[in-house]
């Protein structure tokens, strides 16, 4: 056999395969988990995932560290308290929704967390448009739960954002009537199947890349919803992924069709990291406060990055003939996003502005029996419990 393996026969043979196995496996893919967990796929994560358990890592950690002063809440003046939420950033613990925080941070936090709530429901759609037309009963079911996580990720990020002395209810309002946005990247239709692949590949992949360091934002409910959320994200960027590959590696159609989607998503996804350093408004503020850590420009060369290894691994090409590997900046240099057309989207005048809206309206009238009997429900709960007590 060639091996110092105490087992005999047939087991021996499993156990020298095996071993064998795991050497390819760990040779393929740099890690010694592949075969042994049952990954289908080799992900795209790009290491993301390691950063957000680390990040996780950090947030009990400062959990456990506690800060002297801490005591200075209560009764006290307000450069006392000042000085407390100044200091509770600089040590990297978090602000919880206790704690004294000045207007300016609690209203940035409020129109962060509910644009980032109000994309994820409003997300839902575009994929939600092929639920009914998912190629295979597989294929279906991996939608319906993708979709399904994305309501569940709006729900965090409300609740979330109600810590901050807002109610859900007003948030929908905001929505409903155009008075808070949404990301822009929603606007777009989704045309042909393949383009619920691009969407988890790259719309989710930008939305990971985004959020991973919002997994250390100083407000700690929104770095705690983050973490759950980022773990679930990088579920949906390798099924879209995974959509990806097989279309590239099937028929000459469907590699043609991937690619297309493709072509229509990159530009988009890349306006997602939202306008260039030179002109972004509220960056400045945010870093100091620690809810945001980087500024646009460097996230989005960051998924670029990310991005150009993963479409070689899929055989399909990105839009940009300008791509190209620069020496001196170790990074690749590449063509903006038409930042007009980002302008014009946010603005209300995409392709699916009114669509999505319209949409979202609809479902929100058509619910509300829905909300009249849980608050019925829980109001005779509530005198029910009463007359118990
Ligand atoms: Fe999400
Ligand atoms: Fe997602």
């Amino acid at each position: 056999m060639g091996h110092n393996c105490k087992i005999d026969g047939v087991e021996g043979v499993q156990v020298f395969r095996g071993v064998v196995l795991q050497v390819l496996a760990w040779g393929w893919c740099g890690c010694n988990t592949y075969l042994v967990y049952g990954n289908d796929f080799p992900g795209p994560d790009g290491g993301l995932l390691g950063e957000v358990e680390a990040a996780e890592a950090a947030l009990r950690d400062a959990a456990e560290r506690g800060l002297a002063g801490a005591a200075g809440r209560q009764g006290a003046d307000e450069a006392t308290l000042r000085d407390y939420f100044t200091a509770v950033i600089e040590a990297d613990q978090k602000i919880e929704p206790r704690d004294w925080m000045p207007e300016a941070y609690r209203k940035t936090l409020i129109r962060q967390i509910a644009q980032h709530a109000h994309s994820e429901i409003i997300g839902m759609q575009p994929e939600g448009n092929w639920i009914t037309r998912a190629p295979s009963l597989k294929r279906k079911a991996i939608l319906l739960a993708k979709v399904q996580d994305e309501a569940g990720h709006g729900l965090y990020l409300y609740a979330a954002a109600e810590t901050l002395g807002v109610s859900r209810d007003e948030l929908v309002q905001m929505l409903l009537e155009g008075r808070q946005k949404y990301s822009s990247i929603f606007n777009y239709p989704t045309l042909t199947w393949a383009d619920v692949g691009a969407i988890g590949w790259l719309v989710d992949g930008a939305a990971i890349v985004n959020q991973v360091p919002l997994c250390r934002c100083s407000y700690g409910p929104y770095a705690r919803a983050m973490i759950r959320i980022c773990k679930e994200e990088s579920f949906h960027q390798r099924q879209g992924y995974e959509i990806l590959h097989t279309l590239s590696h099937g028929t000459p159609a469907q590699k043609a069709m991937a690619q297309d989607a493709i072509d229509r998503w990159w530009y988009p996804s890349l306006a997602m990291f939202g306008p260039p350093d030179t002109a972004s408004t509220h960056s400045e503020q945010s870093m100091a406060w620690k809810i945001k850590r980087f500024s646009n420009d460097e996230l989005r060369q960051r998924f670029v990055d990310m991005c150009v290894q993963q479409a070689e691994i899929l055989g399909l090409t990105l839009p940009d003939p300008d791509l190209r590997w620069n020496e001196q900046r170790q990074a690749y240099d590449y063509t903006q996003p038409d930042y007009d057309e980002l302008m014009r989207v946010i603005k209300g005048d995409g392709p699916c502005n009114r669509q999505r809206i319209e949409h979202r309206r609809r479902a929100h009238r058509e619910g509300a029996w829905v909300r009249e009997a849980a608050a019925a429900y829980a109001a005779k709960d509530r005198v029910r419990q009463e007359a118990a007590a």
